[in-house]
């Protein structure tokens, strides 16, 4: 394509502590409830056994292998790697008093080399996990109290970071409570709605403290909230089916709707009223709510439609989202229905909405490489994937949108976060590790690695048009 992305478009890709890092309980890191799923998949917290086998004990040895990724990510171009600090390594329990010196002079370690490097750092403050103290004493999210825990570890963080990092985001997809409560905020996968619900709003009043604090301890930072972009299409033209779509997107946008505009959207009163939902929200929550984040920013990995018709509901997708899937649209091995489209639909959407600057912080395909005879992956299926969907990101900044960057998820094979699986990949660097914890932990480049490679050196200019 003859456009070319903006000079300061930021790209590199996106990791998460619990899934890259490994080193569980290393130099005074408490455990977290992602280190108590099934072996590390989403799922209840299961009590662990000596000896019992969870593949994030280790994930990919980020901990100890950071120089080397990193310089790996340099080779690629990247000016920006999206990264999670582990709430446990700072704070073990949620409720120690003192910070962990060790956890933080871990990540000095890292943004230090990842300085090196000319790598802006993007920090997600909590992916997918918090203490396991706070889950089991405080039922996590659902008690007020760890609103103050969070703060406490957000203050710590920004004071220790905040000469360095300059670019913030508060929860990894906030809205995964509302499928994965365990995930999301420590709940029981059956607790009732008044507490997921409560659990949630804790959670928005805790993001808007951590962007006051970020506003008045960095000024000159940015700070950004995070969705999954779970984005549906009326199954068909149908009226009713319009209204059941705008009524089920409402389910993920009410979270960006608060914490970008600072208050509960009215269409909430009605669906907390159905609900049987009477939350407590204070007047000093209100007033915590209004301070609202600086860009949005959301991962990006399918689409799928919502009906009115009870029968065609039952066809909906098995997997955690319920979607119906689209006859358009084709699928991943994992069922995951691929659109490169609807980034472009949905960035102008929220842009429309908003009117802040968007960030993509994820987006990316989960597939099982194969080595070729060579030793090496050939995977043409990830770079199309990836072609199409920056396509469309283009499109959507020639339509006007501000994109302040793209981070793909997983530019380094990592332990998913559905399945624990390592054979779910998303890299351009392939780890030699299976789903038993076998092989060497050797990283090794895949095709991709040099197709991203020109692709930011070119800033998109390689970028093949769709068939
Ligand atoms: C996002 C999460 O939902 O999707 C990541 O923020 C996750 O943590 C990614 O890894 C891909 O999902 P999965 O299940 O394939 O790892």
């Amino acid at each position: 394509m003859s456009f070319q992305f903006p000079e300061s478009f930021l790209w590199g890709g996106a990791i998460a502590a619990n899934q890259v890092e490994g080193a569980h309980i290393t130099d005074g890191k408490g455990l977290s409830t992602s280190d108590v799923q099934p072996n590390g998949a989403f799922g209840e917290l299961v009590e662990r056994q000596d000896g019992d086998f969870n593949i994030k004990d280790v994930a990919i040895d980020f901990y100890h292998r950071y120089p080397e990724d990193i310089a790996l990510f340099s080779e690629m171009g990247f000016t920006c790697l999206r990264l999670s600090i582990a709430w446990s390594r700072i704070f073990p329990n949620g409720n120690d008093a003192e910070p962990n010196e060790a956890g933080l002079a871990y990540y000095d370690k890292v943004f230090d080399e990842l300085e090196k490097h000319n790598i802006t750092p993007l920090v997600t403050l909590s992916h997918y996990e918090m203490p396991l103290n706070l889950a089991q004493k405080y039922q996590g999210w659902a008690s007020r109290d760890v609103i103050g825990f969070f703060t406490q570890y957000a203050e710590t963080v920004f004071k220790r970071y905040g000469h360095r990092v300059k670019r913030w985001l508060t929860f990894n997809e906030i809205n995964v409570t509302l499928h994965e409560p365990f995930t999301g905020s420590g709940l029981p996968r059956d607790c009732d709605e008044q507490t997921r619900f409560q659990a949630i709003h804790h959670q928005l009043v805790a993001s808007a403290k951590a962007v006051k604090l970020c506003h008045d301890l960095i000024p000159d930072a940015k700070i950004g909230n995070m969705i999954l972009g779970a984005m549906l299409y009326p199954r068909t033209c149908h009226p009713n089916d319009m209204v059941k779509t705008l009524v089920q997107n409402r389910e993920w946008l009410m979270f960006g709707d608060i914490q970008a505009r600072g208050y509960y959207p009215s269409y909430m009163t009605r669906k907390f009223k159905e609900m049987g939902v009477e939350l407590t929200i204070t007047e000093a929550d209100k007033e915590d709510l209004k301070e609202t984040i600086d860009f949005i920013s959301f991962s990006y990995y399918m689409t799928g439609c919502a009906s009115a018709d009870p029968q065609e509901m039952e066809k909906a997708d098995a997997n955690m989202l319920q979607m119906i899937a689209n006859p358009y649209l084709q699928a991943s091995e994992w069922g995951w229905q691929i659109d490169p489209v609807g980034l472009r639909y949905l960035l102008n959407f929220l842009y429309d909405r908003y009117q802040k600057p968007l960030f993509i912080v994820e987006n990316g395909l989960g597939a099982k490489d194969v080595l070729n005879d060579e030793g090496v992956v050939e995977d043409d299926y990830r770079i199309a994937y990836l072609n199409d969907h920056l396509y469309q990101v283009g499109e959507a900044i020639q339509d006007g949108v501000e994109v302040m960057g793209y981070t793909s998820w997983g530019p380094i094979d990592l332990v998913s976060a559905s399945t624990a699986q390592m054979s779910k990949r998303y890299g351009f660097i392939y780890v030699d590790r299976n789903d038993q914890g076998e092989g060497s932990l050797a990283r090794k480049p895949k095709k991709s690695f040099y197709w991203y490679k020109d692709m930011i050196q070119s800033r998109g200019a390689n970028l093949a048009a769709p068939e």
